[in-house]
């Protein structure tokens, strides 16, 4: 295990099981669309957990990426919706959109971009999620797909960081308190 690490919150194991569980409803409720299915990767912490849900979705599908930043540097939310790579598409009309995020802390991003993409006119916005922490919602906002609900800890690994650390570790770790604190 990382030293920064304080315990493992969710194992490999256990987020290969949640992976297959999502893709098999997903694939079961996009299953009769004559639509095309998007799968937008929200970057960066998303892409592990894309690159894994992809793979089991037993659909056609295409994917596309977006960035945006509510968090600065650090483990606080700032509030503030940046988008640093846009989605730009000439087929949103006929496209099914899922956002892939990988936790939701505040709901600030999703419910953002939830209205700005229904707003650029997609037939239809879905989110799912690996992670929540309800605890911290400051908006209402519900995924459409939740892997786990968890606690209100800073977590890291799976695509998740902490200044841009920790990103490639193979399973969800609650992080050292003493290594943000400070
Ligand atoms: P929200 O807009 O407050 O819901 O923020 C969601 C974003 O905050 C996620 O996409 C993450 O980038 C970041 N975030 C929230 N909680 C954590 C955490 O525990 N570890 C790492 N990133 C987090
Ligand atoms: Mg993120």
């Amino acid at each position: 295990m990382n030293k920064d690490v304080e315990s493992i919150l969710i194992s490999e194991e256990e987020i290969a099981k949640i992976v297959q569980d999502i893709s098999a409803k997903i694939t079961n409720d996009y299953k009769n669309r004559n639509t095309k299915l998007l799968l937008l990767c929200i970057l960066k912490g998303s892409v592990v957990f894309m690159g894994d849900l992809m793979k089991h979705i037993d659909l056609p599908l295409e994917i596309d990426f977006m960035k945006v930043s509510s968090y600065g540097s650090g483990s606080k939310s700032t509030g503030n919706i940046n988008i640093m790579l846009d989605l730009r598409r000439d087929d949103l009309s006929d496209t099914d959109i899922l956002i892939v995020e990988d936790i939701i802390d505040s709901g600030k991003t999703l419910s953002f971009l939830s209205e700005y993409l229904t707003l650029k006119g997609a037939k239809s916005v879905k989110t799912v999620t690996l992670l929540d922490k309800p605890d911290r919602r400051e908006v209402d906002f519900t995924p459409d797909y939740t892997g786990k609900v968890i606690p209100d800890e800073f977590v890291v690994g799976y695509g998740l960081d902490y200044d841009e650390k920790y990103r490639a570790l193979p399973y969800v770790g609650i992080l050292k308190r003493e290594v943000y604190s400070n």
